[in-house]
């Protein structure tokens, strides 16, 4: 009996990666398990988004390199996704045994099983996996439908660890959401770094296209549909509609703007001023008044002067975002910025950092506060740890807490009507009626 022990870092298309791994791993015969000790392997699946990511990593890395010298000489540390690409040298130099260059899952789990390392193998290109149920929420399911991005903004360093836009075959995409909806899948997300520019590589279906053609194949089951990221310079009106007319495909956009300044969203190389972002936000508001807006930004980039910052927060606050993911730059080796040696300001960073968190956390709040005394539609996600509550997800990806002291129980995947009694952090609370 063999046992891995796997940690997952980064976006959802790590969690994909691992998700198919975990699969292949079970498939030759492979046990998890959460105790580092017992197991024979250790697999990293890393992020290199953010120096903070990577700084993790490294920690983590030596600690398994001690439990080795310690507890189990053959112990194996396996490093996949981004940080290869990255920070190969470190990485062996703190323990690793083996850095997976290109992730694939088919030579990691053919190297546990075999302990041969075919040279050959590896640099290959890239192949999608086989789609399969999230392994922790058994009734969602991700579905990568692009690989690797082409847009080169200035600061990122994902296009240099992932590679060129690569999109899936449509074809295997729509076969894919066959075969998850078969295994129960009730809630599917579509991923990619950009999923708008979905196509532009290869001979094939449009994004919008690719959404009309899946709903046709969830028909009337009640299946939701979701999709991530999205890039304003793509995000069309075609697109717009489409989310308005397709039953399945919910009604939540993340669109992460970046930055109210049209200087910087030059220097980041954004390729759209703010002006076509708000355009875009107002046209999708038009057409479907129920949506429900979450984004990213960056501050402290390129010397942002404080007038830019205003500009970032007027953004914030006029748009409304129920959710927002903010980070102060970091500066990442191999891309534009670093290379050009485009300047930041630690400290101001931190300190816009801190106030736009302030701004944003009253906005959420605003927002969530019109939902109580609402009854909404949501899915169960699962049971909170403390048994007691369940924890389910609104079509706009509101996320509410299910008070579950009425001792009767209920089950991933299912779709209940909730009424909102009140706001807890950022979640609503609410009993299911
Ligand atoms: N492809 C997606 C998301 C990529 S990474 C997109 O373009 O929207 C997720 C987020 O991390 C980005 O949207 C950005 O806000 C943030 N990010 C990327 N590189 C960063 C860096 N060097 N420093 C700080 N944040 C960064
Ligand atoms: Fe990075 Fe920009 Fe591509 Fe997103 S669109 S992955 S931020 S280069
Ligand atoms: Fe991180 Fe790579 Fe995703 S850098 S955000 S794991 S694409």
């Amino acid at each position: 009996m063999k046992y891995f022990y796997l940690e997952n870092y980064g976006c959802q298309m790590n969690r994909a990666d691992s998700n198919s791994l975990i699969h292949s791993l079970r498939d030759i015969g492979f046990i998890q398990t959460d105790d580092v000790k017992k197991s024979d392997s250790i697999i990293i699946n890393t992020c290199s988004v953010r120096e903070h990511a990577e700084e993790r990593v490294f920690g983590r890395v030596r600690y398994f390199a001690s439990i080795k010298r310690r507890f189990n000489k053959n112990l194996k540390i396996i490093i996949m996704g981004c940080m290869a690409q990255t920070s190969k040298d470190i990485l062996y130099s703190f323990g690793a045994d083996n850095v997976f260059d290109v992730y694939n899952e088919i030579d990691i789990a053919q190297y546990l099983k075999s302990d041969i390392l075919d040279e050959k193998e590896f640099n290959k290109d890239y192949v999608f996996h086989k789609p399969y149920i999230d392994d922790i929420y058994t009734h969602k399911a991700f579905l990568p439908i692009t690989h690797g991005c082409d847009n080169w903004c200035s600061y990122c360093i994902v296009p240099h660890t992932r590679g060129h836009l690569l999109s899936r075959k449509s074809s295997e995409i729509l076969e894919g959401i066959k075969q998850l909806i078969g295994e129960g899948a009730k809630d599917i997300t579509l991923l990619g770094q950009n999923v708008n520019s979905y196509g532009l590589d290869i001979d094939d279906i449009t994004f919008t296209d690719l959404l009309y053609e899946i709903d046709k194949i969830i028909g009337d089951n009640d299946i939701w549909l979701k999709f991530m990221t999205s890039h304003p310079k793509d995000f069309d009106k075609t697109i717009a509609t489409a989310i308005r007319d397709l039953s399945s495909v919910c009604e939540h956009l993340h669109l992460p703007f970046q930055s109210g300044s049209n200087r910087i969203l030059n220097v980041m190389n954004r390729k759209y001023t703010i002006e076509e972002y708000l355009e875009k936000v107002s046209f999708l508001r038009d057409v479907d008044s129920s949506f429900v807006l979450s984004t990213d930004i960056i501050v402290g980039f390129a010397l942002e002067t404080e007038s830019e910052f205003q500009e970032t927060l007027n953004v914030v606050t006029n748009i409304g975002f129920e959710e927002a993911y903010l980070y102060r730059y970091s500066e990442r080796p191999l891309t534009v910025a670093s290379q050009k040696n485009i300047p930041y300001d630690v400290d101001k960073g931190k300190d816009m950092l801190s106030r736009l968190i302030e701004v944003q956390r009253k906005v959420s709040h605003d927002l969530l506060s019109k939902q109580v005394g609402k009854t909404l539609k949501v899915m169960i996600d699962f049971i909170a740890k403390d048994k007691k509550n369940y924890l389910a997800k609104t079509r706009n990806n509101r996320s509410i807490i299910i008070d579950g002291s009425n001792g009767k129980t209920y089950t991933s995947g299912d779709i209940y009507n909730v009424q909102v009694k009140s706001i807890k952090g950022h979640s609503l609370m609410g009993e299911i009626v």
